[in-house]
């Protein structure tokens, strides 16, 4: 019985995670055409003007630079304004983008990224 139960809650849970990663990525989508395609791209290449987004993001030290310039923008990007939930589903959708994967960003993560940026932003 055990050799099969073992299996069987692998298979529940890692699709709860697959499922959780779906909708995030529907979400992000939403999130990306309204208020990112414009200057990235639909295959997040950028173009002369805005750079590329579909590489260098998979990597934690990226993930903190995407929150804080979501957040305040830089001299070229502007801020988005978004909400905890939002800039989590799209940069959960950018990283499982055109050929990218990643494990799920929770946003918890996003929170305390965001935490930092604005710790970044008080002591510039
Ligand atoms: C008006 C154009 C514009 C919009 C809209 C925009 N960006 Fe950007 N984005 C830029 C520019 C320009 C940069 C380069 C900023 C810099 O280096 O200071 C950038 C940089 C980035 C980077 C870092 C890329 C790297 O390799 O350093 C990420 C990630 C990013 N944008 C994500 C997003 C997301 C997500 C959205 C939507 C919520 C978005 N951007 C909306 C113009 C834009």
């Amino acid at each position: 019985m055990r050799y099969i139960l073992i299996p069987l809650l692998f298979l529940v849970f890692g699709c709860k995670e697959n499922y959780q990663l779906t909708e995030a990525y529907d979400r992000g989508k939403e999130v990306y055409i309204t208020n990112c395609i414009s200057c990235h791209g639909s295959n997040g290449a950028g173009n002369l003007l805005y750079p590329p987004i579909n590489s260098r993001i998979a990597n934690a030290m990226t993930l903190e630079r995407a929150v804080s310039l979501i957040l305040q923008g830089s001299q070229n990007m502007p801020s988005v304004d978004l909400t905890d939930q939002e800039i989590t589903d799209v940069l959960n959708y950018i990283q499982n983008s055109w050929g990218l994967e990643a494990e799920i960003i929770p946003i918890d993560s996003i929170i305390s990224f965001k935490s930092i940026s604005k710790n970044a932003a008080i002591y510039p």
